[in-house]
């Protein structure tokens, strides 16, 4: 018990749909994707021009809100991207993407690499369960029976983790910021490259070379260098400290960066 605490004490902020609520209030967003939506919870959170994926989606709550617009596809986001172009949808690039699909490293990936060609270098993606404190909900299979040993037996990532190591290694401009909101983390990516085709190029290569890391020992050795941030200190640090942008360039950039503070 207690190594498996060690991690859960590194990941205990606001809980990520309140932050994703604060950063839609605070960023004003004109255009948001997300990828995974299922009852409708993050969705509810977006007040802009929106477009949810998602195979199977289960609503369950006013997904509306203040939105002018909401555009569902029911389907597997490989399969939205092979047949749409989100920016030709909404009328101008994604200002944020939230990709919370399937938990398996290979669709986090794709959706990466596809969610970015519709983005500007002013945009944010979003990651969500890329800081799982336990190795037990790491399993690639669903069914793993190791998850009923863990301390949340319901809570699964998969290995979506290996997303932040394959970036770092593939893509080291981006910025990549890993907070600790509850319960497995939100990362905030920027510094995009919508034209960036490093990592489709590469990625058979990054999958053969990251299937590999299945032990437990590959969780311990990404904990020991993560460097998480606060959320409550992210989303309330202005942002040109959170995305290391001005505030003359934010107004440049039709100011949807709204400052707040
Ligand atoms: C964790 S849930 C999303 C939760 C939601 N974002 C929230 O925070 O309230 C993951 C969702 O991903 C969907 N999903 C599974 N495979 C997918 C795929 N290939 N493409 C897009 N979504 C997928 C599932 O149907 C499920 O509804």
């Amino acid at each position: 018990m207690a190594e498996q605490s060690r991690y859960y004490a590194r990941v205990r902020g606001m809980h990520y749909l309140d932050a994703l609520g604060q950063l839609h209030e605070l960023l004003n967003p004109r255009t948001y994707l997300e990828i995974g939506t299922q009852t409708g919870m993050s969705l509810q959170e977006a007040r802009c021009a929106s477009i949810a994926v998602d195979p199977q989606f289960m609503l369950r709550t006013d997904i509306m809100m203040r939105k002018s617009s909401c555009l569902l596809y029911q389907m597997t986001s490989d399969e939205f991207f092979a047949e749409f172009d989100p920016a030709k949808l909404l009328g101008r690039p994604l200002d944020l993407a939230f990709l919370d699909g399937m938990h398996l490293f290979e669709y986090l990936l794709r959706d990466f690499y596809n969610a970015e060609k519709y983005c500007t270098e002013e945009s944010i993606i979003v990651l969500h369960d890329c800081l799982p404190p336990e190795h037990a909900m790491t399993a690639r299979d669903m069914k793993d029976p190791i998850r009923e040993t863990a301390l949340h037996p319901d809570w699964w990532t998969g290995d979506v983790w290996k997303i932040i190591p394959i970036l770092r290694e593939y893509r080291p401009s981006l910025s990549i910021t890993i907070t600790d909101a509850t319960p497995t983390g939100l990362v905030f990516i920027t510094g995009l490259s919508p034209k960036s085709n490093i990592l489709p190029r590469h990625y058979n290569e990054i999958i053969s070379r990251y299937s590999m890391l299945e032990e437990r020992s590959a969780l311990d050795a990404y904990w020991s260098t993560v460097d998480v941030t606060p959320i409550e200190v992210f989303v309330s640090t202005s942002h040109e400290k959170a995305f290391g942008r001005s505030r003359a360039s934010s107004a440049k950039n039709n100011n949807w960066w709204k400052v707040w503070g």
